[in-house]
């Protein structure tokens, strides 16, 4: 079978690392990739906003599956063009995709379904918003409805805060079309925690829970990122607990799907807030997370990518999947003065990928140079991710090749699993 992975991101080279050990896949080329998975697939540029120069490239290339990374194509109906051409794909479709696509489409579908969620309200108009902060407690949340790359949620910590940040959304134009609806929404307080689920209608296969650093300093300091570090399986989730977030979260939301005649097929990422009244959804994604995947693919004994097949191909079994008894992390190193200002560019030395046990180095913001050199090209460069027999194990072999890693702006958080490894 002959792949094509849509993406640039560390989540599309885990994938297309996949497809390299997966018996199912013959060939796997990216479109546009990065530095890291042009040593591994042929790249080719390609804008994959583009639904029909997508849709030609993967026919010229008679391709038979298509991976869609990133929530931009989901949501913008890349599958379903794929679909009217016969190409089969992973993700869903794009009514399915408004899950990630619209959160005030999220918060009243949660709503309908009585399914746990912070108490919200979406507004398009600022005077309403602005009457509507009248009433409310602080710190509030405040996120614009569409899609904004991670940055478009701020809590504000009082009601001059807030009211200017609807005002910038709404009148300012601070996240474009995406903020041309607010949605406001109660401040919960817990501990967060990913489930990742892949779903095929009423089918689904949960893959082991996350947890995800957001902040880039340590402690959660700072400023929010795309995330810094993950790790998996996050223990927060016990077995009690998951099985909660079975009956009051997943179960009510395939069937609300399935009721609302949308047909869901592809990654379902549930960002949980666990609080003292139990888990309560704080958003969904219509992907897999980006750094989560580079730890729960490499924890799947399953071939993911034919997991990922079965899924675009609606021949799902849940009961075929093993999930491997160990425990992954991935540390991401970054350019320092991410998320802000960083330089691009600086030329990147790595440790030899054969020394490496059960240790991959996956690229984020990494390409080859004129020169053909691998240097900088993104505020997220690498992600350093260790699979071993248990979490303290998986750091210390992520952090000995972080040490070995060298470029000139590298920065990196030290305490990625402090929640877990301090227990
Ligand atoms: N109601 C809430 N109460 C407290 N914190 C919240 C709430 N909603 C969101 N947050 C915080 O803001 C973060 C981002 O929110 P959310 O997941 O909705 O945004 P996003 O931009 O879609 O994130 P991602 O980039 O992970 O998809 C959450 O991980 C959480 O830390
Ligand atoms: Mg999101």
């Amino acid at each position: 079978m002959k792949v094509l992975v849509i993406g640039s991101g560390g989540r599309e080279h885990s994938i297309v690392k996949a497809c390299l050990q997966s018996q199912i896949v013959g060939e796997v080329i990216a479109v546009p990739g990065n530095g890291g998975i042009s040593q591994d697939a042929l790249c080719y540029s390609g804008d994959i906003a583009d639904n029909s120069a997508i849709v030609s490239f993967a026919q010229e290339k008679k391709i038979d599956f298509v991976i869609v990374g990133p929530e931009i194509p989901l949501c913008n109906g890349l599958v379903d063009a794929l679909d009217e051409v016969g190409i089969i794909a992973y993700g869903p479709n794009k009514v399915a995709a408004q899950l990630e696509g619209s959160k005030s489409f999220t918060k009243r579908f949660l709503q309908k379904y009585n399914i746990p969620t912070a108490l919200g309200k979406s507004f398009t108009e600022v005077k309403e918003a602005i009457s509507y902060l009248d009433t409310q407690k602080f710190p509030i949340v405040i996120k614009a409805s569409g899609l904004a790359a991670g940055k478009g949620v701020i809590i504000a910590q009082d009601k001059n805060e807030a009211q200017k940040v609807v005002t910038n959304m709404l009148i300012g134009n601070a996240f474009g079309a995406s903020g041309s609806e607010v949605l406001i929404e109660k401040f919960l307080d817990g501990e967060e925690a990913s489930i990742t689920l892949i779903v095929s209608g009423k089918n689904f296969i949960n893959l082991p829970a996350s947890q995800d650093h957001k902040r880039i300093g340590e402690g959660d300091s700072g400023l929010n990122t795309g995330g810094m570090g993950a790790y998996a399986p996050a223990k927060v989730v016990t077995p009690e607990l998951f099985q909660k977030i079975k009956e009051k979260i997943i179960t009510p939301t395939l069937d609300g799907l399935q009721n609302d005649g949308i047909d869901f097929k592809g990654t379902l990422y549930i960002g949980i807030m666990i609080t003292n009244d139990g888990p309560s959804v704080l958003e969904f994604n219509v992907r897999f997370g980006d750094p989560e995947t580079q730890v729960l693919l490499p924890l799947l004994e399953t071939d993911p990518i034919k997991l990922m097949h079965d899924c675009a191909n609606g021949t799902l079994n849940p009961v075929d999947v093993k999930i491997k008894d160990k425990s992954a992390m991935v540390v991401v190193i970054a350019a320092n003065g991410y998320p802000e200002n960083y330089l691009k560019g600086d030329e990147i030395n790595l440790p030899d990928d054969d020394t490496l046990d059960n240790v991959q180095i996956i690229h984020a913001g990494t390409k080859v140079n004129e020169q053909g050199k691998l240097v900088t090209n993104g505020g997220r460069v690498l992600g350093i991710t260790a699979l071993a027999d248990n979490l303290e194990e998986a750091a210390t072999a992520a952090y000995s090749v972080c040490e070995k890693v060298e470029f000139n702006s590298k920065y990196f958080r030290k305490d990625i699993g402090h929640r877990q490894l301090k227990n």
